[in-house]
């Protein structure tokens, strides 16, 4: 691989944003880090994109402090040279009222769309302030870090966790060279509705019914984007929504 060849490690690689983001950098010629607990796909995404570029699986739960160490420390030389980290990895559980929430639910958001992602940034943080000046940490926050709805609750809160932590960081490791960006989408068609609903596919296919969702690949683009502007430009934060998407009014809450 050649030395100049930047790398971008992703997590949750195999399904959805992810999965677009390592489709879309291996075709501006990165190398890549595949990160994901579903083996097959991994193995099938290696399979596909090795014919572009270099690429690196690991299994890997980002909610296994282990986990995540393990994988860091026994990255292949050639894909130490992290320039990239997309920390897309993350779910959201239920949308019922929070009386009657799961605490299961709520404690696996937190451990994955908080804890893991910040045990990802930490172990890595060394590699991107090496790689850089002009490395950069995508963070995959969410609209639903600004906009309160009925059923947010944690998952909402975990995503400002996202912002919030995106704007601190940079304050340490920007003058270091890393650049750090709260990507926030809105509706986007992936798996994450089915995830949502715990499996329950009619659910999860009426909620996209008479609308034109955000494709992965449409924040795929932007995260590329995001991460090849030249070293001093940072976007901090990067909003986007499908055109039939709104925030939601002030409304009435009712029993
Ligand atoms: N879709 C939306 O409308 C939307 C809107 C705003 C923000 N987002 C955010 O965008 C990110 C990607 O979501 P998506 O829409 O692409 O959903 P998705 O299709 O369900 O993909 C989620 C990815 O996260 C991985 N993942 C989940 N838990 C994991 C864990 N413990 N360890 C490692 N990987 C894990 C999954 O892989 P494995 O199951 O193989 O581990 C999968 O690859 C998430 O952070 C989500 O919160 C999505």
């Amino acid at each position: 691989m050649n030395e100049s060849t930047p790398v971008a490690f992703i997590t949750g690689a195999t399904s959805g944003i992810g999965h677009a983001c390592a489709h879309r950098f291996a075709r501006a010629g990165w190398a890549l880090v595949l990160t994901g607990r579903r083996q097959e796909r991994l193995d099938a995404l290696q399979a596909t994109l090795e014919k572009l570029v270099p690429v690196h699986t690991a299994q890997l739960d980002v909610s296994d402090p282990h986990d995540v160490a393990k994988v860091v420390a026994e990255l292949p030389e050639p894909f130490q040279r992290v320039h990239a980290l997309i920390n897309n990895a993350g779910l959201a559980l239920g949308k019922g009222p929070a009386q009657t929430a799961d605490l299961d639910d709520w404690y696996r958001m937190i451990d994955t769309n908080i804890k893991g992602l910040i045990t990802v940034t930490r172990h890595l943080l060394p590699k991107l302030i090496a790689a850089g000046p002009g490395a950069t940490v995508i963070n995959l926050g969410s609209i639903a870090a600004h906009t309160p709805y009925p059923g947010g609750h944690v998952y909402g809160a975990t995503k400002a966790f996202v912002k919030q932590f995106s704007y601190n960081l940079r304050c340490d490791v920007g003058p270091k060279g890393v650049r750090v960006t709260d990507l926030a989408p809105g509706m986007t068609a992936s798996e994450f509705t089915l995830v949502r609903m715990k499996g329950d596919r009619n659910i999860a296919d009426s909620y996209y019914e008479g609308t034109q969702p955000l494709q992965p690949e449409d924040i795929a683009e932007q995260a590329l984007h995001v991460a090849s502007l030249p070293p001093h430009v940072n976007i901090t934060l990067l909003e986007v929504m499908p055109l039939c998407q709104q925030w939601s009014a002030p409304t009435i809450l009712r029993d």
